[in-house]
C-alpha cells in the first residue's frame, strides 16, 4: 500500500482513530480500577494508593505502556483534527434536503467538539496530577512514597474542581457513546449478529465508566 494510502486517506485515518481509540478505552478501564482505590479514605487506604502510584510511575513495563499511551493520545487528537478538516472540505455546503438527525445523532455529528473538550480536560487533569507526581514537589508519606493521595484529596475539596470533573465526564460519556461502536465499524467489524451486541456494550461502557470516574471527586468532596 502506498504511503499516502496507509496514512493519508480518510479511510486510513478512521482506521487509526479506531485503533488508538480502543486502546484509550482499555486505558480508561485500568485507570478507573486504580483510581477507585481513592474511595478508601482511611490512613491505610491513602498509603496503599501512594504505593500503587509509585509502582505505576516506576515499573519499567508500565512506563513503556505509558509512552504508548501518550503517543496514542496525541495521534488520536491530531488524526481527529485532520479528519474533521477533511470532512469539512469534502462537504462545504449542506445538501438542501439534508435533515440533521435523520440518520445520525447530535453527539455523532459533534465528535470533534466533544474530543476537543476531552483534550482540554486532559491538559488540566495532567497538569494537576501527572505533572505534579513526576516533576512537582510532593511531600512524602510515612512509607517514604510521594503523597499523591493528599494532593488528589486537597484538589477535590474545591467544589468548582469537582464540578469541572463531573461536567467533563458527561462530555466523555457522549464522546464514548458514539466513539466505541463507531470504532468497530471503522475496523470493518460489521456482523448482523454481533453489531447489536457491540452497540449495547458500547452504551454500557459509555455510561458506567464516566459515572464511576465522576463518583470519585464527588465522594472525596462529600467525605473531606
Ligand atoms: C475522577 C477521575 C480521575 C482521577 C481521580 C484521576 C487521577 C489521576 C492521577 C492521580 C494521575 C497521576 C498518576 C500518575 O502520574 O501516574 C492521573 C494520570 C492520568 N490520567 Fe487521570 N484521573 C481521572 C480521570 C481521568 C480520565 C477520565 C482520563 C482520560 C480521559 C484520565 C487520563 C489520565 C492520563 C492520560 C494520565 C497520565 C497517565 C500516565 O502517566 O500513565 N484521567 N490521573
Amino acid at each position: 500500500m502506498a504511503r499516502s494510502a496507509l496514512l493519508g486517506s480518510s479511510l486510513a485515518k478512521k482506521y487509526w482513530m479506531a485503533l488508538t481509540g480502543l486502546f484509550l478505552c482499555t486505558f480508561l478501564i485500568a485507570h478507573l480500577a486504580g483510581n477507585l482505590q481513592l474511595l478508601d479514605m482511611s490512613p491505610e487506604g491513602q498509603l496503599k494508593f501512594n504505593a500503587y502510584a509509585k509502582f505505576m510511575t516506576t515499573f519499567p513495563l508500565v512506563k513503556l505502556v505509558s509512552y504508548v499511551l501518550y503517543a496514542s493520545i496525541l495521534f488520536h487528537a491530531f488524526d481527529g483534527f485532520l479528519l474533521a478538516v477533511q470532512n469539512r472540505k469534502a462537504r462545504p455546503v449542506k445538501y438542501a434536503h439534508e435533515k440533521a438527525g435523520a440518520n445520525s445523532t447530535w453527539y455523532g455529528r459533534q465528535m470533534a467538539l466533544l474530543g476537543t473538550l476531552v483534550l482540554v480536560f486532559l491538559i488540566i487533569h495532567m497538569k494537576t496530577f501527572w505533572y505534579e507526581m513526576h516533576w512537582g514537589e510532593l511531600g512524602l508519606d510515612v512509607d517514604g512514597n510521594k503523597d499523591l493521595y493528599t494532593l488528589v484529596a486537597t484538589v477535590f475539596t474545591q467544589w468548582w474542581y469537582v464540578a469541572l470533573y463531573v461536567m467533563s465526564m458527561l462530555v466523555l460519556a457522549y464522546h464514548l457513546l458514539h466513539g466505541f461502536q463507531s470504532a468497530f465499524q471503522s475496523l470493518g467489524l460489521n456482523h448482523p449478529r454481533y453489531t447489536p451486541v457491540i452497540k449495547n456494550v458500547g452504551v454500557f461502557f459509555a455510561v458506567i465508566v464516566p459515572v464511576f470516574f465522576a463518583l470519585i471527586p464527588v465522594w472525596m468532596f462529600i467525605n473531606a
